[in-house]
């Protein structure tokens, strides 16, 4: 079943084009968004939403982090992200005109299935699941649904699960722009460009696996790293650092790169390298001042470019330029080659990748 593959997750990893492809392929035709994508009362209910409230755990909880970007700055629609364990247990303020939105691979996590119904509990019954299980719990539960169409992910890391949620989110976002008059045509013709083309876009992201693999090979042997990332890449950056902790049991985290200077900087020497992801977006120039904060110190930079980002190479900072610059959809691309980073490193540590230890499939357990 592995095929030429090692393991599941490297397979997961590859069969993200398809899987994307799979996802998508309502839109692969020349027509324009339809709302209907999500069910047959979508456009009643997303005309009259005015909030959006994302509920999810993990690898879900950080595809949610980016709709957040997208929803806000596309749809113009006020949204707010939280972890289903923390929601479900809290005191907050229902909206029962609210969209709630729970996001899972599984369909069957505890946490994220009980955040459901106790905002049910509370009124809210514009729901909707993204979800890769089309018979799964969660899915029963909403209102509204999307299945992605990633097929049975194995891995205990999740990879292509994540990119198809995101490709499912950026449709959500263009139908709720869309039924709120905040989609022209033009733009609406340019982002289903961009979504068709993600696929292909994709797989020359993962044709970089071999200088990817000459990274990991450099930094597996350290016991820290620091991940930074600005906007709608600070999510991608704590994806990046959850991967490489759950895999290769490195101790990673994530960090907005402003933050940096409020503290973990001081934690940088050249023990810790520091893995950026910096697209050529409005925060480029931002970013490069961070990234001169961490040179100062003797951090070693391993920095994800991409086509337009002019970083300049030198002692201790090394690059890697992204084959496009790819907008708004950015952040699908720039995970995957996190996912192959610590793919290789978790290789050269030689732990268990598609079982890591103490963790399980489907959190089906408080
Ligand atoms: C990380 C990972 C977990 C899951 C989380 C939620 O690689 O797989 O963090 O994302 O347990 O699972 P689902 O999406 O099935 O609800």
């Amino acid at each position: 079943e592995l095929g030429k593959y090692r393991h599941y997750m490297q397979k997961e990893i590859f069969e993200q084009p398809q899987a994307l492809g799979n996802t998508l392929e309502m839109i692969a035709g020349g027509g324009g968004i339809s709302p209907q994508l999500f069910g047959a009362d979508a456009v009643g209910i997303f005309g009259a939403t005015r909030r959006v409230l994302i509920l999810a755990c993990g690898t879900s909880y950080h595809a949610g982090l980016v709709a957040r970007y997208w929803i806000e700055s596309v749809a113009k629609i006020s949204c707010t992200v939280e972890i289903a364990s923390e929601y479900r247990y809290r005191d907050s303020v229902p909206d029962p005109e609210t969209l709630v939105v729970v996001i899972s691979q599984s369909g069957e996590t505890a946490d994220t299935l009980a955040a459901l119904k106790f905002a049910k509990s509370l009124g809210m019954n514009k729901t909707l699941a993204i979800c890769n299980v089309p018979e799964s719990a969660i899915v029963r539960e909403t209102a509204l649904r999307f299945v992605t169409r990633a097929g049975p992910e194995i891995g205990v890391a999740s990879t292509k699960a994540f990119t198809t949620q995101l490709a499912a989110l950026a449709l959500l976002t263009l139908a709720l722009a869309k039924v709120n008059g905040r989609l022209s045509d033009e733009d609406e013709a340019m982002h289903l460009a961009h979504l068709r083309h993600l696929p292909v876009a994709v797989a020359k992201v993962l044709e970089l696996e071999p200088e990817i693999e000459g990274w990991a090979q450099r930094f597996a042997s350290k016991h820290h790293a620091l991940f930074l990332g600005r906007g709608m890449h600070y999510p991608i950056a704590l994806e990046g650092a959850l991967k490489l902790k759950e895999i290769s049991y490195i101790h990673a985290e994530a960090y907005p790169a402003g933050e940096l200077k409020h503290g973990p900087l001081a934690l940088v020497d050249k023990e810790m390298p520091v893995i950026a992801v910096a697209p050529a977006d409005s925060l480029l120039e931002k970013l490069k001042s961070n990234l001169q904060e961490v040179k100062a110190r003797g951090g070693e930079l391993y920095v994800f470019a991409d086509a337009g980002s002019e970083i300049p190479q030198s002692e201790g900072v090394h690059i890697l330029h992204m084959p496009e610059h790819y907008g708004l959809l950015s952040p699908i691309l720039h995970v995957v080659s996190l996912q192959l980073l610590s793919y290789h490193a978790a290789l050269v540590k030689g732990t268990d990748v598609d079982k890591p230890r103490n963790l399980a499939k489907s959190v089906t357990v408080e």
